[in-house]
């Protein structure tokens, strides 16, 4: 499934984290690219190790703690500490890949099962040409490029690249989640059963709202794992 989740950050919030990365320190995205994506991996990373870089970091994840649609499409177990990185210049794309399927956190070694992927826009597309973040999958290609503050999310087992950047600089924030619901298909059906809840019990709760909640339920505990 792939998803848009529009607003996570609101321009105040974007512009303050923006404020945060450029007091942090930038290095090659190389140094943290895996065996395949070394030779496609053309951006620049920023460093997690500063006071600033942490505090981006505690922003998002506070915005995701906010966001009921991103818990209902994502169903997080756990979520690898946002990153941030910027295409401009030399450094501008990312060709095809498929992310790692285990990542591991610099600081503690903690290691977190990607399951999702997310990208969240903090620059105006307005202020930058190419960049689209190409999404292959059974569903088809999807070329996405979104509004600064809206994420995307999608299987990471797809296939992806971003485009070169032709002017103007992207900077944007990624990460992965481990979900408590391992399969994309069940997270699907748990999605779309939970949309469709949230719109019948807008029509006031009754004896089927309540039955159809209690199975929503009984099917997270089947699938779930925590
Ligand atoms: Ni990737």
């Amino acid at each position: 499934m792939l998803l848009s989740i529009p607003d996570v950050l609101s321009l105040d919030d974007v512009r303050n984290v923006r404020t945060l990365l450029d007091q942090g320190v930038w290095r090659d995205g190389r140094a943290t690219a895996g065996g395949q994506a070394i030779h496609a991996k053309q951006n620049e990373q920023l460093r997690t190790d500063s006071d600033a870089a942490q505090a981006a970091q505690e922003q998002v994840l506070q915005a995701l703690q906010r966001s009921a649609l991103f818990f209902s499409a994502a169903l997080p177990n756990r979520i690898f500490p946002p990153q941030f990185n910027r295409y401009s210049g030399d450094t501008n794309t990312y060709g095809d890949h498929v992310d790692g399927a285990v990542m591991h956190t610099a600081r503690t070694g903690d290691k977190v099962r990607s399951d999702v992927s997310c990208t969240l826009f903090l620059t105006d597309p307005a202020d930058y040409e190419g960049g689209e973040l190409v999404i292959q999958d059974t569903y088809g290609t999807q070329r996405v490029k979104l509004p600064a503050g809206h994420m995307v999310l999608y299987p990471s087992t797809s296939v992806h690249r971003v485009e070169p950047v032709t002017l103007g600089a992207r900077v944007s924030c990624f990460f992965w989640v481990q979900s408590m619901v391992r399969s994309d298909e069940q997270r699907r059906l748990l999605f779309d059963m939970d949309m469709n809840l949230l719109r019948l019990r807008q029509q006031g709760e009754n004896p089927m709202t309540v039955g159809l909640t209690g199975t929503y339920h009984n099917l997270l505990r089947m699938w779930a794992e925590v």
